[in-house]
């Protein structure tokens, strides 16, 4: 390890008046709401029909999980899933896989089969699975025959199984066949029902229930847990282990970057929802999310202004009472917002990754800031309550020329430190690419292209802290900074 002052702090101007946090030194004190931390909660969503080629054929996928797993102590949750699932059947006899064929390797299948090796390289993760399965083609027994494989193949490692991705966009064309009759919230809700229980009852999940309710991408309550929960029986609710949404927020790198943008979709589209789902007392999970839908948009997700938008998000998903957030990856070679594919890394991997750093063994976390300004500052605490880490985040826009500073003072630190260390996570600015030359640095590190393996030290800055227990860190525009406080 090695040790460094902020020569890039002290080149930059201070010019805005320091925004003041006063830091509870307990989980549970100075009037803050507290939410509990997963032990992994960033994990990855993958495209069901790409899933095969990111483990066989993606050298960096391994690495990229395993930087995580070696921050946390778990491995990262995977879900297998998506638009292609509920184009998917399974073939027992085929040895293959997945078979497909598609007219350009950028496009996604219109259909496809599966064959229980698919289930089998599910198995092999070190992490949780959860496997999602097909209800648009109306084929329940294949579906009962799948999950069946899936359970024999993924073991306890299968966290769960979802019916369905984005039910409420089944009746548009092609129109999926259990949507060929009507479909709406209520049709959806009745279908979800039977179906969990009939595919629940086949596993034997009474000793476990192993559903992933939900999955819908369109905004609550319309698509939401709340709803679904409402015409859910005790033997249906029996069958759910999770409830999982969808959420793509779009928009432009400026909007991203927006903290105030972030809190508010984050508020707005899921604190009712979760609070629903929080009193059956299950976990509520981003089940696929990312910065902007179909893949993501050239200009806006491969950049530095998402990789903030990603840790910012984690954080305020995680304080809004969400467990897990899992980030889509798409078609290999085509898919914008991914965190690494074969040749690069994708900027919002360094945003999960200090999102993973500051939650990493924490077993509660709280925001200080009321998620209306541009200045962020989150406080994690192990599981006796301790204060272990603080993330500041200053989401001021910088793209080019000079970048300004926004000085966070930070009161009621713990006594008895002249010092505390921090790891800084920068770019050249908002719209830094690292497929383009200009890759963003976590604490002096970096993930190299093709592999994810870290590369440079493990750098840390020394911030002052007063006899009173005072400190200022001093965080540039379009910048955050890990403070650790062990
Ligand atoms: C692996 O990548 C190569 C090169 O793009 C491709 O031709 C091949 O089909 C891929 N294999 C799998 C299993 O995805
Ligand atoms: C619970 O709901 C399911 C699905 O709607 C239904 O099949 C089942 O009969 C209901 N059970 C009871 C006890 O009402």
């Amino acid at each position: 390890m090695e040790m460094r002052t902020a020569w890039a702090t002290l080149l930059m101007t201070a010019a805005a008046a320091a925004v003041t946090f006063t830091i509870p030194s307990q989980s549970g004190s100075g009037g803050y709401k507290y939410s509990p931390v997963d032990p992994a909660p960033v994990g990855i969503s993958f495209e069901f029909f790409a899933f095969p080629s990111y483990f066989t054929n993606v050298t960096a996928t391994q690495q990229c999980l395993a930087n995580w797993r070696d921050l946390t102590g778990a491995w990262p949750p995977i879900r297998i899933g998506g638009t292609t699932q509920d184009r998917a059947l399974y073939d027992a006899a085929s040895s293959a896989y997945v078979t497909y064929s598609v007219a350009d390797p950028r496009d996604a299948p219109m259909s496809l089969t599966y064959g229980p090796r698919f289930l089998t390289l599910a198995g092999q993760y070190g992490g949780s699975v959860v496997v999602g399965l097909n209800r648009g083609r109306n084929q329940l027994s294949n579906t009962i025959e799948a999950a069946k494989r899936a359970v024999a193949e993924v073991g306890d490692r299968l966290l769960a199984i979802e019916l369905g991705n984005e039910p409420e966009y089944y009746d548009r064309a092609p129109v999926q066949p259990i949507a060929r009759n009507g479909w709406s919230p209520d049709l959806d809700a009745a279908s979800q029902n039977e179906w969990h229980l009939a595919v629940g009852r086949a596993i034997g999940s009474d000793e476990m229930p192993l559903m992933q309710a939900g999955n819908w991408n369109d905004s609550p309550p319309k698509w939401g847990a709340a709803q679904l929960i409402a015409k859910q029986n005790a033997s249906v609710k029996a069958q759910v282990r999770t409830y999982a949404h969808h959420n793509y927020p779009g928009g432009s790198v400026r909007g991203l970057l927006s903290h105030a943008g972030t809190s508010a979709n984050v508020r707005s589209r899921f604190e009712a929802d979760v609070a629903a789902v929080l009193r059956e007392g299950k976990p509520y999970v981003l089940g696929e999310t990312n910065s902007v839908s179909g893949g993501g948009a050239a200009d806006v997700s491969p950049t530095f202004g998402a990789a903030l938008w990603t840790m910012d998000y984690v954080l305020r998903a995680v304080y809004t009472g969400i467990s897990r957030i899992y980030f889509h990856h798409g078609t290999v070679g085509n898919c914008q917002y991914c965190f690494w594919g074969r040749y690069s890394m994708g900027a919002p991997y360094y945003g999960a990754t200090a999102a993973t750093a500051f939650l990493a063994q924490a077993g509660t976390m709280t925001a200080l800031d009321d998620g209306n300004g541009a200045y962020a500052a989150y406080a994690s605490f192990d599981t006796s309550g301790a204060l272990l880490r603080l993330l500041l985040f200053n989401s001021d826009y910088y793209e080019s020329g000079s970048r300004n500073a926004q000085p966070f003072v930070l009161r009621g630190l713990p006594a008895g430190k002249a010092v505390v260390r921090a790891k800084r996570l920068t770019a050249a600015g908002a719209l830094a690419r690292q497929d383009r030359g200009q890759a963003p640095i976590f604490g002096g590190r970096t993930f190299a292209d093709g592999t994810c393996i870290p590369a440079g030290g493990d750098v840390f800055e020394e911030v002052p802290v007063s006899a009173a227990g005072e400190a200022t860190v001093s965080v540039g525009a379009t910048e955050a900074v890990l403070v650790y406080l062990r």
